[in-house]
């Protein structure tokens, strides 16, 4: 009788178990997508933040006019020409605020206690005045200095750029490391109840029926495989954990979807093919009439750095802040390269290449060509290459396999406005077709030798 009630409150307890660890890795997986979409909506809450605060900016919009406006002199966290930004709105009352921004000046010839304090404090330097910014502006520009310093996660992101695969597997690795810990310490718990309860019962004088009709101990991985319901358990187990690990070992191969590896300089694109809106063909130039896009030489680079030496000082601040990259050291790695003395304004030095690290790489077996996809094909680089432009950091954006290219090829129409490549054989083609649009696989994009050697 006993021997049963024992039996039925160790399957309760491994059942409760069972239910507590998954219950526990559902909640684990439901943080991690609320987190991934926390991250993604982030600007968003932002806005929301300083709304609940009862002022109504829209911290967005206030963030490109402090760029505009405020940020050759002001930082978020950090004190530069002018005070530290964030949570001014606690320092001062808002109508003062309107009418400091508006015109500090004014403020202080008017005689404001506040504001006189605050110029001496400051070394009586001069902010510039903006009668240009409306009160809403104004509101804008103070939700975004509202917004509080991201922690830590803004090193996760660069690093996450590519996609978040590899900080998903992270996370992935993390919830299964987290399980197996649960269940070794769940099995040593289940040991020790079970010694506790034997004890009890000899310590009563209670024969459990092990004892009665198997004197020799039953060696334990016998014991496990009479035990059924355990048996079905880790097997489910362990059908789960390979099928993982053989569907992550099998995504791996061959795929180097958000591949972007430490460059020798850190090169931000979004720096400069955004926020300059430098062309890409100005750098990449083989571009437009080899099977290459190429990587500049350093002497492209040096037409502009003869004369940067440093970037801006919101530039600077942006890149401590939101990066951790000092830029005007990444230039200097640039000047060490080619040899350039600032202070000489000439090439002193000895060159040393740079080597670049090479991020897309079609085996030798594939044949690809740049000038067929982007002039004759009219294809914009984003299409393969992801918004390059906001790259702070440069990854691969396509998976790169055989599908990828196969389907772009079926969906594809070619882009036959204006475009004199296919003046002859569109005429011939649509006769033969009734006018139907044509795709790239009409062209002959799906046979195996254009793309193989
Ligand atoms: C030319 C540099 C400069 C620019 C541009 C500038 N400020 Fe200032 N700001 C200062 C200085 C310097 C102070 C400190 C007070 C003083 O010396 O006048 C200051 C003080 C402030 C303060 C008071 C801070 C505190 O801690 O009490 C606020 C708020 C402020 N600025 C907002 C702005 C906003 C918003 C913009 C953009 C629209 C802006 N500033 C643009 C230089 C600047
Ligand atoms: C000022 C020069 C410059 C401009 C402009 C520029 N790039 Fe680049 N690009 C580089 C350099 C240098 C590298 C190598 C370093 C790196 O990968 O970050 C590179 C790397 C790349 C790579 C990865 C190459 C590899 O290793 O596989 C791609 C793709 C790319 N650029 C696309 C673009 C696109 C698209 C644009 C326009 C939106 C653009 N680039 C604008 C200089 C430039
Ligand atoms: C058409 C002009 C131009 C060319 C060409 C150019 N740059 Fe720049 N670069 C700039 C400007 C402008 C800045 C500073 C932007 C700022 O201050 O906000 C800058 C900033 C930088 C920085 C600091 C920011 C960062 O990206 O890390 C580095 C490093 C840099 N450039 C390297 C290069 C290299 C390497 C090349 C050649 C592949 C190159 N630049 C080509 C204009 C250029
Ligand atoms: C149809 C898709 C597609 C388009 C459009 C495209 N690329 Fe590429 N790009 C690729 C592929 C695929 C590779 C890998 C090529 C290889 O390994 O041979 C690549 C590689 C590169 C590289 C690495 C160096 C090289 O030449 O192999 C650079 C740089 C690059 N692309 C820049 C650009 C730029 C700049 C544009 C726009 C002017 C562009 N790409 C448009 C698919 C594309
Ligand atoms: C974004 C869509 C897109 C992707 C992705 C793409 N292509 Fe293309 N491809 C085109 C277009 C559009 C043309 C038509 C240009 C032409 O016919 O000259 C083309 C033409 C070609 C041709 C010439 C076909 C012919 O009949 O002349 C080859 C070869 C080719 N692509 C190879 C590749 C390879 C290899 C990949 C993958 C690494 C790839 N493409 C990925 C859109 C794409
Ligand atoms: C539009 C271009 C394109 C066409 C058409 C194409 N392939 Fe491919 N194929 C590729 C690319 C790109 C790769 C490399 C993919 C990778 O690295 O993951 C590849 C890879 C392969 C591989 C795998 C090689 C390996 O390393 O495992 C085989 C096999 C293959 N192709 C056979 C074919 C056959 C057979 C055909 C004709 C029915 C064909 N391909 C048509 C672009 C093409």
């Amino acid at each position: 009788m006993t021997k049963k009630k024992l039996h039925i409150s160790l399957y309760q307890f491994i059942i409760a178990s069972l239910f507590v660890v998954f219950s526990f890795s559902g909640a684990a997986a439901q943080e991690d997508a609320t987190t991934s979409d926390g991250e993604s909506s982030a600007p968003v809450e932002a806005t929301d933040a300083p709304a609940d605060s009862g002022a109504g900016g829209n911290a967005t919009q206030g963030e490109a006019l402090f760029k505009a406006n405020c940020a050759s002199c002001h930082r978020l966290y950090k004190d530069a020409v002018g005070p530290a930004l964030f949570n001014v709105t606690q320092r001062h009352d808002r109508e003062w605020l309107y009418k400091w921004i508006k015109n500090s000046s004014a403020l202080i010839a008017s005689g404001d206690a506040e504001a006189v304090a605050l110029y001496n404090e400051w070394g009586q330097s001069n902010m510039n005045a903006f009668p240009q910014l409306s009160n809403s502006d104004i509101d804008d520009i103070l939700a975004y200095t509202d917004t509080p310093k991201p922690v830590a996660t803004t090193i996760e992101r660069t690093e996450e750029v590519g996609g978040g695969t590899v900080d998903n597997t992270m996370t992935n690795n993390l919830v299964l490391g987290a399980l197996a810990l649960v269940l070794v310490v769940l099995i040593v718990v289940l040991f020790a109840v079970n010694t506790t309860l034997k004890r009890f019962a000899a310590a009563n004088g209670i024969q459990t029926e092990f004892e009665e009709e198997k004197p020799a101990r039953t060696p334990i991985w016998q014991l496990f495989i009479q035990n059924q319901f355990l048996v079905l358990v880790s097997a489910v187990f362990l059908l789960l954990a390979s099928a993982y690990f053989v569907y992550g070992g099998l995504m791996s191969v061959g795929v180097d979807q958000g591949y972007a590896p430490v460059q020798p300089i850190h090169y931000s694109h979004r720096i400069h093919a955004g926020v300059s809106q430098i062309e890409c063909k100005y750098c990449h130039s083989s571009v437009r009439e080899s099977k290459h896009a190429g990587i500049p030489s350093l002497n492209v680079c040096m037409n502009c750095h003869k004369s940067i030496a440093e970037v801006a000082e919101s530039t600077y601040a942006e890149g401590m802040e939101e990066y951790g990259i000092d830029y005007n050291k990444e230039i200097q790695k640039l000047y060490k390269a080619t040899g350039w003395s600032d202070a000489e304004q000439a090439f002193v030095g000895e060159e040393e290449p740079v080597r670049w690290v090479r991020i897309h790489n079609l085996p030798d077996l594939a044949y690809f060509n740049h000038a067929q996809h982007v002039q004759a094909g009219n294809i914009a680089c984003q299409t393969c290459h992801g918004e390059v432009q906001e790259m702070e950091i440069m990854y691969q954006y396509s998976p790169l396999t055989m599908g990828w290219c196969i389907n772009c090829h079926r969906e594809t129409n070619v882009d036959l406005q204006g475009n004199g490549y296919y003046e002859e054989i569109h005429k011939e083609l649509s006769e033969k077709r009734g006018g139907r649009q044509l795709t790239i696989a009409d062209l002959g994009g799906l046979e195996c030798g254009k793309c193989h050697y």
